[in-house]
């Protein structure tokens, strides 16, 4: 089997590779030849198509997932001192816009390395009267309970926010992401299942919180300056203090494409996914989460190692595999520590110690599947050997 892939020095697998077809290229092309290059009819199309493969009321085309989820928060209400829950087994997006806010936050443990997600028993450790909001993490794509964490979340009087970024594909009881919370965050950034360079959407049936967050993406300028340049206007007003985080047309235009791409990058994934748990089945030293990879887009393929974590990733580096950690949980980060008490989370810490994740992407062939798990294999043998 030949592993040597040309320009990828030092990863013969690396743990993605972006995947852009001439579609892709004559799209982003054909809008620099219109003329029109921020956000306009193009964004409106994308939106449109979100909406429709989401099965949500609105989406709406931003700058960046991080933007997204900081819109979500202030249009469903989050402000300055309320008190919002969320993992800290998370990408820190989940959490910088509720410190911008001025929010406090408390993080829940996640449930086991089996299921590293939120359950209403986590959070019942952590949830008091003065909490306000819940974030679910869909981690690794995987929204594993969230009809469950809603239905918690109700019952206590708070509201459900979701950080959708890895949701692209992703299905629970028939519904996608933005349809449990009451707004949904999610990112498109480059290493995601279908990406714009840079972007994010917000997903929400809730018109109230799409006004709002439209308003909030553009200075709160009560009209856009595609629809100044179509006609002739007078006078705008001010209704917000906002933000500028418009995407592109260029970024709605790859989005267009690539959402296009989205069904077959997903059949791909589980595939892959398949493949490495058959493949992987009989190794105990190696845990993987959550059973429904049908169900999810798998945007990464995380796993647990029961021997020591660090030593496998060396022994992968020097075959020529990358790997990566999600995630650090955010409760470890120093700058986070200034921000509140610090917490006891002992299976986020567990977990964190633990993981690893895998080469995956819908170009990946067959065969490096194999070699990762070959390669895996040697190395759990290497380190239980040196007594490790
Ligand atoms: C869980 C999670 N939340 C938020 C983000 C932030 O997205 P962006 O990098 O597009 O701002 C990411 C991106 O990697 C993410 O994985």
């Amino acid at each position: 089997m030949s592993l040597n892939r040309k320009g990828r020095i030092p990863f013969r697998i690396p743990l993605f590779e972006t995947y852009f077809d001439e579609e892709d290229v004559e799209a982003v092309v054909s809008v620099l030849k219109s003329g029109w290059v921020s956000a306009g009819p193009r964004t409106e199309e994308f939106e449109r198509s979100l909406e429709k493969y989401f099965g949500v009321r609105h989406a709406l085309f931003v700058s960046s997932g991080t933007a997204s989820l900081h819109l979500a928060y202030l249009a469903s209400g989050i402000s300055r001192d309320s008190l919002v829950i969320l993992p800290s087994f998370t990408y820190i997006s989940t959490l910088t816009p509720l410190l911008w806010i001025g929010a406090r936050v408390k993080f829940a443990d996640i449930d086991s390395l089996e299921r590293p997600v939120l359950t209403p028993e986590t959070l019942d450790e952590v949830v008091t009267t003065e909490a306000e909001a819940v974030v679910y993490l869909a981690y690794g794509g995987f929204m594993d309970g969230i009809d469950k964490i809603k239905l918690y979340v109700e019952g206590k009087g708070l509201i459900l926010l979701e950080d959708a970024s890895h949701c692209h594909g992703s299905v629970w009881s028939g519904k996608r992401a933005g349809n449990f919370g009451i707004a949904a965050g999610m990112s498109l950034y480059a290493n995601k299942n279908i990406t714009t360079g840079e972007g994010g959407v917000v997903l929400t049936n809730s018109s109230t919180i799409y006004e709002k967050a439209k308003a909030l993406r553009s200075q709160g300028i009560t009209s856009s300056s595609y629809q100044r340049y179509q006609g002739f206007e007078m006078d705008y007003d001010i209704l917000e203090v906002g933000y500028t985080y418009r995407a592109t047309e260029m970024q709605a235009a790859l989005g267009l494409s690539q959402l296009k791409k989205l069904e077959w990058v997903t059949k791909r994934r589980r595939e892959l996914v398949k493949l490495y748990r058959e493949l992987l089945t009989e190794v105990d030293e190696i845990i993987i989460p959550f059973k429904d990879y049908n169900l999810s887009g798998n945007y990464i393929f995380s796993v647990f190692s029961r021997v020591d974590r660090d030593a496998l990733r060396i022994h992968l580096f020097e075959r020529g595999i990358q790997t990566s950690v999600h995630y650090k949980p955010l409760h470890l980060f120093d700058v986070i520590k200034r921000y509140g008490d610090s917490q006891k989370l002992p299976v986020t810490e567990k977990a964190y110690s633990m993981q690893i994740t895998l080469p995956l992407f819908p170009t990946m062939r067959e065969e490096w599947v194999e070699y990762v798990v070959e390669s895996l294999k040697d190395g759990i043998a290497k380190i239980k050997n040196s007594g490790k």
